[in-house]
């Protein structure tokens, strides 16, 4: 059993090890290397991270693993092999490859991104008992230091917008696989700081993820702030034009607190908000306000709310009060 286990994670290491030397030093690989040069990465984080490149051969990793005594069974419970008309394939063929560690810095899976417009953009390692995507956060072993050190953790959606910050020298960054995020991740994160802020993209995918994540991290007690990124950009795409000061002024320190991100998400239910739908927007708002625990953070969006919908201040937080006192 522990044996196994160990078989996979030597696999797994061996894995990263191979796509890294493919990318770094192989002809083979200069697509690859070519990719990830294009996207800003310099060498020292594709070292840093393993960032590698998977080639076109049906078996080059099989290959590459058997001379190393791995295993059949260990290629097809590690995902690194598939089965095809019994014969071991490569999982990954021609993608960019992203080691996943566990938060004890094993390499457990892979994220891989094809090249050009390929779909999928991102195939990453299926679910085994090592990989499980709801109890691990990309870059985390890495980030770990620095979350402790500042008490606040930035969490991306994306495994390039961990590494551009990364590179910018923002290193408290991780990323959920995917955009959705579980219990225990924010249990996780919560015994290592406990201030988060949400940096997702700038998109439509990016908000909505914000608002359904927002109360899994409140949750596990958190203090939750959402930074707000221009229309369409991502962290990877912002750090493009603007530098790191450029990006802790702009984003960082511009993160509102979750109470007002969730009253200004709320407006997209209320089209008309500004106008015929007012009242019935605010009195959303106040019931939304009067479930926050945060006396100072509904003080702030009762200051928010009077000036943005030109209603008295007193008035908003008697309603609030009121509200409040109806829940107890
Ligand atoms: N993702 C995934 N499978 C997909 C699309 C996305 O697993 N088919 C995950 C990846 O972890 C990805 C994250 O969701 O990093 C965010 O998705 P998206 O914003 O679309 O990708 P980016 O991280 O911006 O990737 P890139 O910049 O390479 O386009
Ligand atoms: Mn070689
Ligand atoms: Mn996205
Ligand atoms: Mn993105
Ligand atoms: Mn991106």
């Amino acid at each position: 059993e522990g044996s196994e286990r160990s078989e996979r994670l030597r696999a797994l290491d061996l894995a990263a090890k191979f796509y890294n030397h493919i990318v770094m030093n192989h002809d083979a690989g200069t697509q690859g290397l070519t990719y990830l040069l294009g996207r800003n990465l310099s060498k020292k984080i594709i070292m840093d991270y393993q960032l590698g490149y998977a080639p076109q051969g049906e078996q080059t990793l099989v290959d590459f693993l058997q001379k190393r005594q791995i295993s059949r069974e260990t290629l097809l419970e590690t995902n690194l092999a598939v089965e095809r008309s019994g014969l071991l394939r490569d999982r990954f063929r021609h993608r960019v490859m992203y080691p996943i560690w566990d938060f004890q810095g094993r390499v457990v899976g892979f994220g891989a991104r094809s090249l050009g417009g390929e779909e999928p953009k991102y195939l990453n390692t299926a679910e085994t008992p090592l990989f499980q995507k709801g109890r691990l956060l990309y870059g985390f072993h890495r980030a770990r230091r620095a979350i402790r050190k500042s008490g606040m953790t930035l969490l991306a959606e994306g495994y390039m917008d961990v590494l551009a910050l990364h590179q910018a020298g923002v290193e408290n960054a991780v990323a959920a696989l995917g955009t959705a995020l579980t219990p225990e991740q924010a249990v996780f994160l919560k015994r290592v700081a406990d201030d988060v802020i949400l940096l997702y993209d700038g998109d439509e995918a990016g908000q909505r993820a914000a608002a359904r994540n927002l109360p899994i991290l409140r949750q596990a007690g958190l203090n939750v702030r959402v930074a707000r990124l221009p229309s369409g950009i991502d962290p990877d795409e912002y750090l493009k034009t603007r530098d790191a000061s450029a990006f802790r002024v702009e984003v960082l320190e511009t993160a509102v607190s979750g109470l007002l991100f969730e009253l200004q998400f709320l407006t997209r239910s209320h089209p008309n908000h500004l106008t015929s739908d007012r009242l019935a927007y605010l009195k959303d708002a106040e019931s939304i306000l009067a479930r926050d625990e945060s006396a100072v953070e509904r003080e702030e969006a009762l200051t928010y709310l009077a000036e943005t919908y030109q209603s008295p201040i007193e008035a908003l937080r008697e309603d609030v009060l009121r509200l409040r006192r109806a829940l107890e």
